[in-house]
């Protein structure tokens, strides 16, 4: 077998073939909690016996347990490419379980010293990953609370003003502004990029005040990255706060980082696009961040983080309480955030993989690079069929197309498409691969596809393929080869 890079092979695999490391290593972690436990107050015996008080419920349980378990759907293997979903690394895994035996919590210092430390670490890592050379962040359970939290400190810091996001943002932004009552706020219009269409935004700009305009760096249906250098120029003109969602995108940031943290000045010298490229890098000019290590930050769910480049934001979303944050001199996350009680076990799985990973091209670049050279494989094995069209230039590493063989109005391509979602999907018996749908409201796909007729003012409907397994580069593609060739035998 050829030789793997240590940075590639640091996870379960599809095929469990890190099994007998993973037991080893758990092993040991059990180890030490128990040898902790053991020597931690000396002098006091032991409760009970577990020889006389074996625990046979648990048992039963677990065994009835186990086999549920094995009936989700496949996330960990190539073939299943529907969401956003993957194998966390191995030190995600034993991260995790050495802090979940003894559950501290980060919402105050005390509640976990240990994990609190290991979180402002993991925040300096990731503010350092994004060109940020001052501010403050932390972890929060998601990319939907993240961005919650930094819309909610920029409508209490700067008290007036509209907001601004495209057409394609994730769902949060709408349900956020809700929850915040922020009845001012305009979704613009995206070209055929998927990228917002910056004419559109000056015209809004030039009409109404703006206090904050969010911009993807990854969308969530085709992953697309907003022109971020574009809308600095308009935040110099009008001036705004500038908020990025990185929650799917952020991580690729490591492409421009080389081991010894010095800067990759040029996109010839990564696997991404000069347009992704320039983006990434005009990141560490925006005002907050949202980005999600556990979406390409290799971590199991319930990791996202909020990066602020202008401390005093938090300040306006402080609180205290008379009966916890008792060591002022010390960090006490939940005094800033818009969650309470956090899991210590959290910050440890992020702090540990970032030791083994580092955040530069030869640790999370070294392994995500590989999704971008995959998805520009099946763009452009997709390009040469005459079934398939691309939806759109994937700038990260979700692929969208349809078939077109059967015609040329939205009707007929929804019919050929939506039989091939139904073979290859979570809608079919034993799929061969596992797709998801990219679905274009009527209204947007008449503007951005006017070649196609719509008499019925139908959605479009495009097959999504989530390429965030770096497994795909691996044996020259050889899942990206086999869909291709089943899509094209259908
Ligand atoms: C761009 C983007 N922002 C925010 C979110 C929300 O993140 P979460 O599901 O972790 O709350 C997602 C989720 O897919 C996303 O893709």
């Amino acid at each position: 077998m050829n030789h793997i890079p240590e940075e590639f092979n640091t996870f379960l695999g599809p095929k469990a073939e890190n099994a007998e490391l993973l037991t080893r290593l758990i092993n040991k972690v059990i180890e030490t909690q128990a040898n902790w436990r053991k020597s931690a107050y000396p002098y006091d015996q032991g409760l009970f016996d577990p020889d006389t008080h074996t625990c046979f419920r648990l048992e039963e349980e677990l065994d009835k347990f186990l086999e549920r378990s094995k009936k989700n759907f496949p996330y960990f293997h190539p073939r299943y490419m529907a969401q956003m979903l993957k194998d966390p690394s191995l030190p995600t895994v034993l991260g995790m379980l050495t802090f979940v035996l003894s559950n501290p919590n980060n919402h105050a210092y005390e509640g976990g010293p240990v994990t609190t430390e290991m979180e402002m670490e993991v925040t300096d890592m990731l503010l350092k990953m994004c060109g940020y050379k001052e501010g403050w962040g932390h972890l929060a359970s998601g990319g939907s609370l993240a961005n919650m939290e930094a819309l909610w400190a920029a409508r209490d810091y700067y008290k007036q003003g509209h907001v601004f996001f495209s057409e394609v943002s994730h769902y949060s932004w709408k349900r956020i502004c809700t929850i915040l009552r922020i009845g001012e706020f305009s979704e613009i219009a995206v070209d055929r990029n998927f990228r917002m269409d910056l004419n559109k935004l000056e015209d809004e700009l030039k009409m109404k005040k703006a206090m904050f305009v969010m911009a993807n760096c990854g969308s969530t249906g085709t992953g697309s990255v907003d022109d971020l250098e574009g809308i600095l120029s308009l935040k110099e003109k009008y001036g705004f706060h500038l908020h990025i969602d990185a929650a799917y995108g952020g991580f690729f940031r490591t492409l421009l980082i080389d081991e010894n943290g010095g800067e990759i000045n040029s996109a010839g010298e990564t696997v991404l696009s000069e347009h992704t490229f320039r983006q990434l890098k005009a990141i560490e000019r925006s005002d907050s961040i949202t980005i999600d290590p556990h979406k390409q930050g290799l971590i199991s769910y319930g990791a996202g983080a909020v990066l602020y480049k202008n401390e005093k934001l938090r300040n306006v979303i402080l609180n205290t309480a008379p009966y916890t944050y008792h060591k002022t001199d010390k960090p006490n996350i939940g005094m800033f955030s818009l969650e309470g009680s956090r899991p210590g076990a959290m910050a440890a799985a992020c702090y540990l993989t970032y030791k083994v990973l580092p955040l530069n091209n030869a640790g999370v670049g070294g392994v995500i690079g590989n999704c971008i050279s995959a998805s520009r494989k099946l763009y452009e094995m997709l390009s040469q069929s005459n079934k398939y069209k691309n939806l759109t230039y994937p700038d990260l590493d979700i692929n969208c197309f349809y078939k077109t063989d059967n015609g040329n109005t939205i009707d007929e391509i929804n019919t050929a498409t939506l039989a091939i979602y139904n073979q290859f999907s979570v809608e079919a018996e034993n799929p061969e691969f596992i797709l998801s749908k990219f679905v274009l409201p009527s209204e947007t796909a008449c503007r951005l596809f006017p070649e196609y007729s719509n008499p019925h003012n139908h959605n479009f409907n495009s097959l999504r393929a989530v390429l965030m397994k770096h497994w795909y580069t691996m044996k020259d593609f050889y899942y990206l080869k086999e869909l291709v060739e089943k899509l094209e035998e259908i």
